[in-house]
C-alpha cells in the first residue's frame, strides 16, 4: 500500500504541472459515460498508466478515460480505479480540480475497498489519504507531501453543496434542499465533487448531494472511482452517505465498471434528516 501511496504522490506532482502549462483543448473522442475527452483528461491517465506500471502489486486499473479494465501485472492483488482528472471542464475557468483514487483488494466490490485517496489542484498541492481514517497532506517547497492534520465532520454542518439539473429534480429533493437553505444553510458548489467535498469535509460538515433526475435517473456520479472513494472518506471522517434511501452507499452492487448512482455525502444531521423525510 506504502508503495501505491507514493505512486499517487508522484503524480499528483506531475498533473499538477500538466495542468499549469498543457493545452486546455477538446479530443475528438467520447469516453464510456459520453463526456467528450479533454487532453488534459487524456495526459493524466497516460500519466497515471505509465507511473502505475511499475508498481507490481497492482493487477488492474480501472479508469474513467478508459472502456475497459486494463491488466498490468497478473499477480497483483490490489485494483486501482480511478478519476484521472476530476472538474476537467473548469480548469480553463482555473478553478481547483482533482484525481481520485480507490484501491480495491482483490475483486472490484465496495467491501474490498480498502483505501481511497484524492488529490486536489488548487492554490496549494494537497492530497486526502485514507486507509484508516482521512488525513490531509501537502506539498511543502521543497517538493515533498506533509502531514498537515486528521479530518473529522462535525454532528452537524453549514454548507450545502446540491448538483444536477434542477429542472430534473424530484419535488420531494426539491423540498428537502429548500429546507436546509431555510435552517440557514450556504450554498457552495463549484462543479468538481472533489474540491466541493473538500470544502465541505475540511469546514467540518455539510451536504453534498447528486441525486437522480428526470434527465439522469441513476444519478451521474461513478460508483467505483467517484463515489465509493468520497463515501469511504466520508464515513471515516465521522460523517454518512446514501443513495438517497440505503444506509450507507457502500450498500450498492456493482456490476458495471462505468455504473453511476444517485449519491448523498454529509454529516450525521443531513443524512439522518434526508432519510427521516422519505
Ligand atoms: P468529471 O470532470 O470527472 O467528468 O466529473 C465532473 C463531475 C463532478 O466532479 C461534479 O460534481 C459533477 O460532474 C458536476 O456535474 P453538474 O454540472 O451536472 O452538476
Ligand atoms: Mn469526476
Ligand atoms: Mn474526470
Amino acid at each position: 500500500m506504502q508503495e501505491i501511496i507514493k505512486t499517487i504522490e508522484k503524480i499528483a506532482v506531475k498533473i499538477s504541472d500538466e495542468l499549469k502549462y498543457a493545452d486546455l483543448g477538446y479530443t475528438d473522442h467520447a469516453n464510456a459515460t459520453g463526456d467528450t475527452q479533454l487532453k488534459l483528461d487524456v495526459k493524466s491517465d497516460n500519466i497515471i498508466t505509465k507511473e502505475f506500471d511499475g508498481v507490481s502489486s497492482v493487477r488492474l486499473l480501472i479508469s474513467e478515460e478508459k472502456e475497459e479494465a486494463l491488466k498490468i501485472h497478473d499477480s497483483g492483488k490490489y485494483i486501482v480505479a480511478y478519476d484521472p482528472l476530476d472538474g476537467s471542464s473548469l480548469v480553463d475557468v482555473n478553478f481547483a480540480v482533482g484525481s481520485i483514487f480507490g484501491i480495491y483488494e482483490n475483486e472490484l466490490k465496495p467491501s474490498n475497498l480498502v483505501a481511497a485517496i484524492y488529490c486536489v489542484y488548487g492554490p496549494r498541492l494537497e492530497m486526502v489519504v485514507c486507509t484508516e481514517t482521512p488525513k490531509l497532506y501537502r506539498l511543502d517547497r521543497e517538493g515533498s507531501f506533509k502531514f498537515i492534520k486528521d479530518l473529522n465532520l462535525k454532528e452537524k454542518g453549514k454548507l450545502n453543496a446540491t448538483g444536477g439539473t434542477q429542472k430534473g429534480w424530484s419535488d420531494e429533493h426539491r423540498a428537502f434542499i429548500k429546507g436546509l437553505f431555510d435552517e440557514g444553510y450556504r450554498l457552495r458548489y463549484s462543479g468538481a465533487m472533489v474540491s466541493d467535498l473538500h470544502q465541505i469535509l475540511l469546514k467540518g460538515g455539510g451536504l453534498f448531494s447528486y441525486p437522480a433526475t428526470s434527465d439522469a435517473p441513476h444519478g451521474k456520479l461513478r460508483v467505483s472511482f467517484e463515489v465509493l472513494p468520497f463515501a469511504f472518506i466520508y464515513e471515516r471522517a465521522g460523517g454518512l452517505t446514501t443513495d438517497g434511501n440505503s444506509k450507507s452507499l457502500f450498500e450498492i452492487k456493482l456490476e458495471k465498471i462505468h455504473q453511476t448512482t444517485p449519491c448523498f455525502f454529509g454529516s450525521k444531521y443531513e443524512i439522518n434528516k434526508l432519510l427521516e423525510s422519505k
